[in-house]
């Protein structure tokens, strides 16, 4: 493997949570999968204080002392801690089907959410990242991630597609990573390639990557698919989509050198002597299915797509990979 490739453990909603705070299950999962091999560990899918969570599982982000546990559980093992900031909206449903034939509706009803919202909503919540930011910061995370990938609410809103006022946003967004930078904080955006729908898909894409590029977070984290139109694209297992995420990933990162991304879809998988000096490595199901995995890359995800709790109508993470855990 080539040196100097950061690797990230990417966001993840574990379902470890009880009364919405993380409990004990999700420091073990956390500390077991942390090491000096792994530069930062992104924990998923938070919900900022006032939002909305993509199901009933999704912790919400607070005071509470919990949150200083899960970061200092990943800091002692020699990992970065990191938090992934999302939120949905009021009356948002996660489609439990992987493809739910109503593309172009989820579209529609994307734009019709930001309308909805107004400038002055958009503004509050926007206030809500920064307050989440605080608390963030306060309980030691030192990587904070928008999550603008998947369909959710930050997603819409920076995207010119979805959002008429997207340059605005993005310019707060920009002002929350300088900010951070300042305090010698690392910042990434989550973004996705594609949504799913293929006619939302072929206009506009090139010019939103752009306007992302553009944007100065240290790491743009690739990712791709809207959860409510495709969730294959989110995490593909078919060798066609991984191939086809990967390859797009690449002529992102090769179509701006001087930013940083972040490549997953088995991405230990991937020949890398042919990923650019620009792309580092996001890991998230191969170090489910093996805590150790950067110590023993042969032991991993075998695809057997258990792990997607929610669609199965389950409620916590579980692997038949990794039996050394609850
Ligand atoms: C069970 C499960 C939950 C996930 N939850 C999130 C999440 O909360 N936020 C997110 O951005 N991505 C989430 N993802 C997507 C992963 O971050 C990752 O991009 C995807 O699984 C592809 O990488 P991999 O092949 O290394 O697993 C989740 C993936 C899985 C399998
Ligand atoms: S449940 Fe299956 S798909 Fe998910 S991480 Fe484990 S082996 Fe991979």
């Amino acid at each position: 493997m080539s040196s100097g490739k950061l690797k990230f453990f990417v966001g993840l909603n574990t379902g470890y949570v009880t009364h919405g705070h993380p409990d004990e299950r999700y420091i073990e999962f956390y500390r077991r999968r942390s090491s000096p091999a792994l530069h930062c560990a992104i924990i998923g899918n938070v919900v900022i204080p006032g939002g909305f969570g993509s199901n009933t599982k999704t912790p919400t982000l607070s005071h509470t002392p919990v949150w200083t546990t899960v970061a200092s559980a990943i800091k002692e093992q020699g990992t970065l801690p990191g938090i992934q900031l999302a939120t949905t909206w009021e009356g948002y449903i996660g489609s439990k089907s992987f493809r739910p034939s109503t593309a172009h509706e989820t579209i529609d009803r994307s734009r019709q959410v930001v309308r909805q919202l107004g400038s002055k909503k958009i503004t509050s919540i926007l206030g809500s990242l920064d307050d989440a930011t605080n608390i963030a910061l306060d309980a030691g995370f030192r990587h904070l991630q928008i999550h603008a990938a998947h369909g959710y609410l930050f997603n819409l809103l920076i995207d010119h597609r979805l959002n008429e006022n997207a340059a605005e946003v993005r310019s707060q967004l920009a002002r929350w990573a300088m900010r951070l930078t300042a305090v010698h904080v690392e910042t990434s955006i989550r973004i996705s390639l594609r949504s799913g729908d293929e006619h939302f898909d072929a206009n506009g894409r090139d010019l939103f990557y752009e306007q992302i590029a553009g944007l100065p977070f240290d790491f743009i984290d690739v990712s791709s698919g809207f959860y409510n139109i495709n969730k294959q694209l989110i995490y593909p297992g078919r060798p066609d989509l991984l191939r086809a995420r990967r390859a797009e990933t690449i002529a992102l990162a090769c179509r701006f050198p001087s930013r940083r991304f972040i490549l997953s879809g088995r991405a230990l998988l991937a020949s890398q002597q042919d990923l650019p000096s620009n792309l580092h490595i996001g890991l998230c199901r191969d170090l489910i299915a093996n805590p150790n995995y950067l110590a023993d890359t042969k032991k991993g995800c075998v695809n057997s797509g258990k792990c997607h709790y929610f669609s199965r109508g389950t409620d916590q993470l579980t692997c038949a990979q990794w039996t050394d855990e609850p």
